[in-house]
């Protein structure tokens, strides 16, 4: 078999970039490892940057999202009870989008008319410097695909990166002593815009995906074990943690949803090599605080989509020469912001008496200057591509 270009992974990275490519009429086969329930049970993501929202337009995907996404203006931020809102609209004219990433996923996979071959397993990629193709087992049976170009969306423990000579590879790295437990629960959200917490037991963040399904989560140690926490447990834990009068307020039910994430910073550098580009998770990962997770890969595969679509049209290579460089300057400044407001929120073993107060300073800064929190809402809303 043959086609232009192989996408490894069925998340919204590989879903995306094989929507632009089908619309543009690139031929383009996706290889996923798991099933489609699989791919679609996976709870991450919440928040959509304006960008995120036009390029869900351009894929002509965007009508259930401006029907049901939900549309916030801006954000609380509260250190030890204290609240301070951030009003994007007033601050920087720019919003967000509440969709989850489970149906932006819905989304791109109902609209897509190409193959995906699910289940597909022993994933592996050939010759990407030259003549590239990519060979892998369905039902016990191997199979080959030749192709012109191979995009590596399959997340952060994917093969595509892990194909490349770790000479070749630059890898820049920071784990966090703690994740994120997350609770999904179908009861009203406590507020009506997200609530990101810092308390001296943690961080919290109060999230929601619909006016009736809400999603908490509370920072916990690295180690932790998700069946040491009971609905009750995290309850209690959550309420603590945030101002008194949110807490009073908090609706709680029985969890349809329970894990733990773990918190990481990473960049592999570069992003090309040969006939083989990185996007999304496969090239980095941002701690969750600031919500940029889902939004850079949108952002990644945007740019690679262009690309691409240029090159196999034979028109120009211009756009995969600059592919690497163009987006890693992004990813950078998505790394720092994501980075600044995760040392902003949490609790560090480390952190100590003098940490607490300059975390403390950084928040009164914020509440008292309109250019810090402009700052913040550029930041958090998408930075201009
Ligand atoms: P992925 O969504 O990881 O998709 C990669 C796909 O490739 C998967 O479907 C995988 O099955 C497939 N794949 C992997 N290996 C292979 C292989 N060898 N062969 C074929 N297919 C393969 N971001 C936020 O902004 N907010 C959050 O709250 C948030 N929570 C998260 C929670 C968790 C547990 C994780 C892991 C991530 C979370 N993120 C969050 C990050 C966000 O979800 C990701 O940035 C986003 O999913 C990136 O999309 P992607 O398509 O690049 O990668
Ligand atoms: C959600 C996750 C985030 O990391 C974030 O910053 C905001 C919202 C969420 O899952 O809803």
């Amino acid at each position: 078999m043959r086609t232009e270009v192989i996408i490894i992974g069925a998340g919204p990275a590989g879903l995306m970039l094989g929507r632009l490519l089908e619309l543009a009429g690139v031929d383009a086969i996706i290889l996923e490892r798991k099933s489609p329930d699989y791919v679609l049970g996976r709870i991450r993501a919440g928040v959509l940057e304006q960008g995120s929202m036009d390029l869900m337009d351009r894929a002509g995907v965007g009508a259930r999202m401006h029907a049901e996404g939900l549309i916030h203006h801006g954000i609380e931020l509260s250190f030890d009870g204290d609240r301070q809102r951030l009003d994007f609209t007033d601050l920087i004219g720019r919003h967000v989008m509440v969709y989850g990433q489970t149906e932006v996923t819905r989304d791109l996979m109902a609209a897509r008319q190409a193959q995906t071959i699910y289940d597909a397993e022993n994933v592996e990629l050939h010759d990407f410097d030259t003549n590239p193709y990519v060979t892998y087992t369905k039902d016990g049976v191997t199979h080959r695909i030749d192709c012109r170009f191979i995009a590596g969306c399959d997340g952060f423990h994917g093969v595509s990166r892990q194909s490349v000579p770790q000479s070749a590879l630059n890898t820049f790295e920071r784990v966090y002593p703690f994740g994120w437990l997350g609770i999904l629960v179908d009861k009203p959200p406590v507020a009506d815009e997200l609530i990101y917490a810092h308390h001296a037991r943690g961080f919290a963040l109060c999230s929601q995906r619909s006016p009736t399904r809400s999603r908490y989560y509370v920072q916990v140690p690295t180690d932790e074990k998700v069946e040491a926490w009971s609905d009750d447990r995290f309850w209690d834990e959550l309420r603590a943690r945030l101002n008194p009068e949110t807490a009073e307020a908090l609706q709680t039910g029985p969890s349809i949803e329970k894990s733990i994430a773990p918190l990481r910073s990473f960049v592999a550098e570069p992003l090309r090599f040969g006939r083989l580009f990185l996007a999304g998770d496969a090239a980095h990962i941002v701690p969750p605080t600031g919500a940029k997770g889902l939004n850079l890969a949108m952002s990644d595969v945007a740019v690679l989509a262009d690309a691409l679509i240029e090159a196999v049209s034979e028109k120009s290579e211009a756009g995969i020469n600059a592919y690497s460089a163009k987006v890693l300057d992004r990813i950078w400044k998505a790394e720092r912001f994501s980075w600044w407001m995760t040392s902003l929120l949490h609790t560090f073993p480390d952190t100590g008496a003098f940490g607490r107060r300059i975390q403390r300073a950084d928040f009164d800064y914020l509440a008292s200057s309109r250019i810090a929190q402009q700052s913040l809402a550029e930041n958090y809303t998408g930075l201009p591509s």
